[in-house]
């Protein structure tokens, strides 16, 4: 195992980033971590004594390549997600090829890339439950399946090009925990609560009747922690096992049910051809906002096995899906609590 490895990490200061530098600050194998994001941001707030960072665009090839010089392993989170669309192409797709063609140009070892359950697609045909020898075909109606699809394909192709270097490719389901609650934040009517004026907001949820009640079309989705993930990027880093694609899911299955009663809300069963007639409707409109592609991915469940992280990884998530939600929950409350 080698000792001392320099990380330079694409997206640090994101959901994930928090808790994979957080991981690697703690790793007796990682020397020095170096982050790029575009935001200003200060490492020693967060407590990290290893991270150097500074503020660059993974669309700018100068900033890149200075960000990788001299890199054992790049680990590449930098992405548009809730927004993906062809106007996130050059972030998203050439961002990401500038950073694997100059981490394997500079002669980095390993590239630990975080690409998604969706990169499978949201295909009727795919199995019920997905392993990675099932390709990742994306859905070209969903520009972050698609894009992740994509993105996948030319990182095996700069590591056949250059084959010094190893791709480890993480496929998380949807990630969360204290640090990582989007899903929770991007829930319409938590937007709409969090608009409302103290006194109203308080009243709402004072009162069951008000209580906000959320669609839920009945489909099975898994969650995974931030720190099983962030477990799961320290062994590629470290080059544990071998490289290749790896699902990352916590135990169990939940549906938006479940998200309901965590929160104390509601929810109401959508009946199942309404989503099919709402994501036919939605593909054939010239223009809705980005987000609104992300109804594609509740037609088909998209579960995944994690037994090839278990055996080569040795990985084993240490949250269900369940206790993730209600660690994500548990932080929402506080912070709301604390407002
Ligand atoms: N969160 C999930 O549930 C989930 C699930 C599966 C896979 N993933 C994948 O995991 C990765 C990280 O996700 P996340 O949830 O941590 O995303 P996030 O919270 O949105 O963070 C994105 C990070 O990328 C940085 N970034 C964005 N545009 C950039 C640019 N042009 N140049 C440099 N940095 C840029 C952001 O900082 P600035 O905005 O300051 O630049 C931020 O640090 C993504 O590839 C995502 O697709 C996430």
């Amino acid at each position: 195992m080698a000792d001392g490895l320099t990380v330079a990490v694409t997206g640090p200061t994101g959901d994930l980033g928090i808790a994979i530098v957080s991981a690697l600050e703690r790793s007796r194998s990682v020397k020095l971590i170096r982050g790029m994001a575009r935001r200003p941001f200060d490492p020693a707030e967060r407590g990290w004594r290893k991270t150097e960072y500074r503020q660059g665009d993974v669309t700018d090839a100068a900033s890149v390549r200075d960000l990788v010089a001299g890199a054992d392993v790049v680990v590449h989170l930098a992405f548009a997600i809730l927004t993906a669309s062809d106007a996130t192409r050059e972030l998203n797709v050439a961002g990401s090829r500038l950073v694997f063609e100059e981490a394997a140009i500079a002669g980095a070892e390993r590239i630990c890339y975080a690409s998604s359950v969706a990169a499978y697609g949201f295909h009727h045909d795919n199995p019920d439950w997905l392993k990675e020898d099932v390709p990742a075909r994306g859905s070209p109606e969903h520009p972050y399946s698609q894009q992740k699809a994509e993105v996948e394909g030319f990182l095996a192709d700069t590591v056949r090009r250059h084959p010094r270097t190893v791709a480890y490719v993480f496929r998380p389901c949807i990630v969360a925990g204290p640090e990582a609650r989007t899903m929770v934040e991007e829930i319409p009517y938590y937007r709409v609560e969090e608009a409302m004026p103290a006194p109203v907001a308080r009243l709402v949820r004072a009162f069951p009747v008000l209580k906000p009640v959320i669609p839920d079309p009945g489909t099975s989705f898994q969650l995974v922690h931030e720190d099983d993930v962030a477990r799961a990027f320290l062994a590629g880093v470290r080059g544990v096992g071998e490289p290749g694609p790896y699902n990352l899911a916590g135990d169990g299955v939940l549906t938006i049910e479940d998200v309901a009663t965590a929160l104390g809300w509601y929810s109401v069963p959508v009946p199942r051809p309404i989503v099919e007639a709402t994501a036919e409707v939605v593909t054939r409109l010239p223009v809705v906002p980005d987000s609104v592609a992300w109804i594609h991915s509740v037609r088909k469940p998209v579960l995944m096995r994690t037994d090839r992280a278990r055996r080569l990884l040795r990985w084993r998530p240490e949250h269900t899906s369940k206790a993730t939600l209600q660690a994500m929950v548990a932080a929402h409350r506080a912070e709301v609590a604390a407002r």
